[in-house]
């Protein structure tokens, strides 16, 4: 998050003496991202963060993708998945590529141990449930309709306040962002950009555990997960400031723009990753033009992949989808309103639905999992014949 925050006790300069009450060091750390040459906080332990008491190796996770399908319309429903796992074992990848994954869960569980990803960093949504994110940067409340923005190598655990929870994690290999075009050359964001610093939420409270026992944390790195185990509480640090720590941002505080004649898909968007987009499609009036027709036109995204997840069942141009539906409309093909969708959005002065959109520029694949919850005749859904 390009913005400076800091939480609890912090020596007056960087890389000097800073000792706890007994007279010994604190541990400094920088944690930076992209060499030494981007986002970085720096953070102090009480312990030293190099001290392992051993690792597990827990296996390859990478997902497996379906490299032979034929090019498709697809319709996956998230209500056939069955209540699995907790936030990291119960996430089930569905679709992705070499820039992005994306993962549907129904959290069963609750989280035991710590959880850290070194290869991507994460948007967890959540789409029915509350809690806390517990992290080394401190504690970030979170409720319906957050997106929970965790940066790389943030050591995590969820806690959530009931369950199951339905949650979607989109991992993104290169750093997630907030779009360039709602920025000034300071990063403050704009006036016309569709939400404000005040909708985005750092950690609150610092929580720093003074404690000796056995804690692991599971670390996802090489398309693996590796258990490492530690004779301490991670989340040992006193203080930490700079620019990278987890952040809330909730779809319900997204500004929709709108227009006299219908807008393209950029106006939604919310993130921004390497070779893709996340968008917000949130309740709006819509166009106002007096012969406006108020849903998209047919197009073709023809070097884009797109996936929608239906928050709730009141998209206007989409027939058959439900509330927790996936579409992923491929590359190559148009795509547009069902059969009778235009007709019945004329003169409707505004639209309830809530989603959010994944655009790939690159190709996404699908796994069996994905398969195993899809609706195969969705293609069909534009026949008129
Ligand atoms: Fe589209």
């Amino acid at each position: 998050m390009p913005r400076y925050h800091r939480l609890g006790q912090l020596p007056a300069k960087k890389h000097v003496q800073f000792r706890k009450p007994d007279g010994s060091l604190y541990s400094e750390q920088l944690f930076s991202t992209h060499g030494f040459s981007d986002m970085m906080s720096t953070m102090y332990h009480i312990n030293l963060p190099t001290e392992v008491a051993g690792w597990e190796d827990m296996g390859a996770v990478a997902p497996t993708y379906l490299k032979d399908e034929a090019l498709r319309h697809r319709h996956f429903k998230t209500s056939r998945m069955k209540p699995c796992g907790d936030a990291i074992t119960g996430r089930i990848p569905l679709m992705g590529n070499n820039d992005v994954v994306w993962n549907q869960g129904l959290v069963a569980e609750q989280m035991v141990d710590f959880f850290k990803n070194a290869q991507a960093d994460e948007i967890l949504f959540i789409h029915d449930g509350s809690g806390t994110l517990e992290s080394m940067y401190g504690d970030v409340p979170f409720k319906p309709g957050d997106y929970i923005v965790v940066p790389r190598g943030t050591i995590w655990r969820l806690r959530f306040d009931s369950l199951p929870v339905r949650m979607l994690t989109i991992e993104s290999y290169g750093p997630v962002t907030i779009p360039k075009n709602y920025r000034n050359q300071y990063g403050q964001l704009l006036e016309e950009a569709p939400y404000c610093e005040r909708d985005v939420h750092p950690p609150v409270e610092l929580k720093t555990y003074d404690e000796a026992g056995d804690f692991f944390v599971v670390v996802k790195a090489r398309g693996r997960h590796t258990k490492y185990h530690y004779k301490f509480h991670p989340f040992d640090i006193v203080g930490w400031d700079g620019y990278v720590y987890p952040w809330t941002f909730n779809i319900n505080d997204f500004q929709p723009i709108v227009g006299k004649l219908h807008l393209p898909p950029p106006i939604h968007q919310t993130f921004t990753g390497w070779n893709f987009v996340v968008c917000s499609f949130c309740p709006r009036v819509l166009d106002f033009h007096p012969e406006a027709i108020a849903i998209p036109y047919n197009h073709s995204n023809v070097d884009s992949d797109e996936v929608l997840y239906y928050c709730n069942d009141k998209f206007g141009s989409r027939k058959g989808i439900e509330e927790g539906s996936i579409t992923m409309h491929p590359l190559g093909i148009p795509h547009g309103p069902q059969p009778g969708a235009v007709e019945r959005s004329i003169g409707h002065t505004k639209t309830e639905e809530l989603a959010v959109m994944l655009d790939t520029f690159h190709p996404l694949w699908m796994t069996q999992e994905a398969v195993s919850i899809e609706d195969p005749e969705y293609w069909k859904s534009w026949q008129t014949r």
